[in-house]
C-alpha cells in the first residue's frame, strides 16, 4: 500500500500497554483513526481518549484476541465505524518464563493460543477485507527469539518462530495471487522497555529481568509506523537482535551456548525470589497499563552490545582466517566448531570474488557456511 497515514484506519492489538499503546498513538500522531484493543477496557478507553486528542478517530473495542469471533468483531466494528482497514498490528501476546518440563501444561498453550492463534485470527479476519480492497498492511510483531532461542521461554520462542514461518507463508500465497498491495511484515524487536516481564508467567522461582540491552517502546512504535508507509518483508528493531542472528547463523552451536548463559545470568535475577505465577495469561493484571516499562535503557546497555558484537564477530573472524590460510574444513556436526575434515572440501565462489559457499562433502547435506566476504586468492584457487 506505502499507505498514506492522514485519514487511514489501523487496527492495533495488544494496544492497553507497551508497544501496542504506544504504536496507537504514534499512528494517530500521523493522522491515522485507530481502533485499538486488548482485553482491559479501562486503559484502551484512555489510549482511544488520548488519540482523540490528536484530532483523529478512535475506537476501543475491548478483545480477547484467543476468541476468533471477538476478532472477527473486532475488525467489523473497524469498518463498520471507518469503512475499511488500512493497517492491522496484530501485537497482543504473553509471556510464560519455566524451564520447559516444569511449565504447566495449560499455560503453555495459553501462550502459542494468544501468541499464535491470535496472529491467525487476527490475519484471517482483516484479510478478506485487504483482498476487497485491493490493499493493506498485515504488521506482525515477532521478536528477535523469532530468529533465535533462549532457555526458560520455549513456549514464546515457538510462538514467535512460528509467526515468522507464517510471515513467509502469507507472502508466498499473496504472490501467487499477484496481490502486489497487500504485505505482510513481521517485525522483530530486541528488549524493548515495556512492562512485559512484570506481565508474564513465571515458574522459575527467581524475579524476571528485561535482559539488556533495552531499547525505548517509541522505537518500535517508530518502526512500524514507517512499515505501514513502506512495507518491509521483515524488519529487526535493536541492533543487538541483528548481532543475535548473525552468530546464531554463522556458529549456531556456540551461539545457542552463549545465549543460554546471557539468559539465565541477565534475564532471571541471581538474588531475588520470585513466587509461581500465571500473570496475564488468562486474565489480565491491573498492573503495567503505561506504554514503557520502567527499565533502564541506554548507559550501561552500550558496552554490553559491544559485547554481544564481538560475540558474534568472533565466528566470522575465525572463519575468515581459515579462508585466507587453506581450505575450510567441513562442519559435519553443525555444531559451530569447525572439524578437520578426512577430504578436502570444495570452495564455491557467487558471484566471482564476491562471497563463498562451503560445501560439505555428502551428498545431499546442506552447505554448513556461507561467508558474506571476499575470499582471498589462496582459497579462492583451493
Ligand atoms: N518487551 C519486549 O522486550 C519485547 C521484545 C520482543 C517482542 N515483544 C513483543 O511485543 C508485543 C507487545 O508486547 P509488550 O512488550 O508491549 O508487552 P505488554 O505491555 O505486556 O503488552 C502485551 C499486550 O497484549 C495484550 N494481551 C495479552 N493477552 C491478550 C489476550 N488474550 N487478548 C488480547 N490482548 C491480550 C495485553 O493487554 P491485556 O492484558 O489488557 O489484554 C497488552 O496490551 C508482543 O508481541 C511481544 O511478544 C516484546
Amino acid at each position: 500500500m506505502a499507505a498514506k497515514l492522514r485519514g487511514a484506519t489501523v487496527v492495533v492489538t495488544g494496544a492497553s500497554s507497551g508497544i501496542g499503546r504506544e504504536t496507537a498513538r504514534a499512528f494517530a500522531a500521523k493522522g491515522a483513526n485507530v481502533v485499538v484493543a486488548a482485553r482491559r477496557a479501562e486503559p484502551l478507553r484512555e489510549v482511544a481518549a488520548e488519540c482523540e486528542g490528536l484530532g483523529v478517530g478512535a475506537l476501543a473495542v475491548p478483545t480477547d484476541v484467543t476468541d476468533a469471533a471477538a476478532v472477527e468483531e473486532l475488525a467489523r466494528r473497524a469498518t463498520a465505524r471507518f469503512g475499511r482497514i488500512d493497517v492491522w498490528v496484530n501485537n497482543a501476546a504473553v509471556g510464560l518464563f519455566a524451564r520447559f518440563e516444569e511449565a504447566p501444561l495449560d499455560d503453555y498453550r495459553r501462550v502459542i493460543e494468544t501468541n499464535l492463534f491470535g496472529y491467525v485470527y487476527g490475519a484471517r479476519a482483516v484479510l478478506p477485507i485487504f483482498r476487497r480492497q485491493g490493499s493493506g498492511v498485515l504488521v506482525n510483531v515477532a521478536s528477535m527469539l523469532g530468529r533465535t532461542s533462549g532457555p526458560y521461554v520455549s513456549a514464546y520462542v515457538a510462538s514467535k518462530h512460528a509467526i515468522q514461518g507464517l510471515g513467509m507463508s502469507l507472502r508466498q500465497e499473496l504472490a501467487l495471487d499477484k496481490a502486489k498491495d497487500i504485505h505482510v511484515c513481521t517485525v522483530m524487536p530486541a528488549t524493548i522497555d515495556t512492562p512485559f516481564f512484570g506481565h508474564a508467567a513465571n515458574y522459575t522461582g527467581r524475579a524476571v529481568k528485561a535482559m539488556p540491552p533495552v531499547y525505548p517502546v517509541e522505537r518500535v512504535a517508530e518502526r512500524i509506523v514507517r512499515l505501514a508507509k513502506r512495507p518491509r518483508r521483515e524488519v529487526f528493531v535493536g541492533n543487538s537482535g541483528r548481532l543475535l542472528q548473525l552468530q546464531f547463523f554463522l556458529a549456531p552451536g556456540l551461539a545457542e551456548k552463549q545465549a543460554a548463559a546471557m539468559v539465565d545470568k541477565l534475564h532471571l535475577a541471581q538474588d531475588q525470589a520470585a513466587p509461581a505465577t500465571s500473570g496475564n495469561l488468562f486474565a489480565p493484571t491491573p498492573e503495567g497499563t503505561t506504554a514503557g516499562g520502567g527499565w533502564k535503557s541506554g548507559g550501561s546497555s552500550l558496552p554490553r552490545a559491544a559485547g554481544v558484537g564481538l560475540a558474534a564477530a568472533l565466528p566470522a573472524v575465525l572463519l575468515w582466517r581459515r579462508l585466507r590460510t587453506g581450505p575450510v574444513a567441513s562442519n559435519p556436526g553443525g555444531n559451530g566448531t569447525a572439524k578437520a575434515a578426512t577430504k578436502p572440501s570444495v570452495t564455491t565462489r557467487i558471484p566471482a570474488r564476491r562471497a563463498a559457499v562451503v560445501v560439505p562433502e555428502r551428498p545431499g547435506r546442506r552447505p554448513q557456511w556461507l561467508v558474506l566476504a571476499r575470499p582471498s586468492r589462496r582459497a579462492a584457487k583451493t
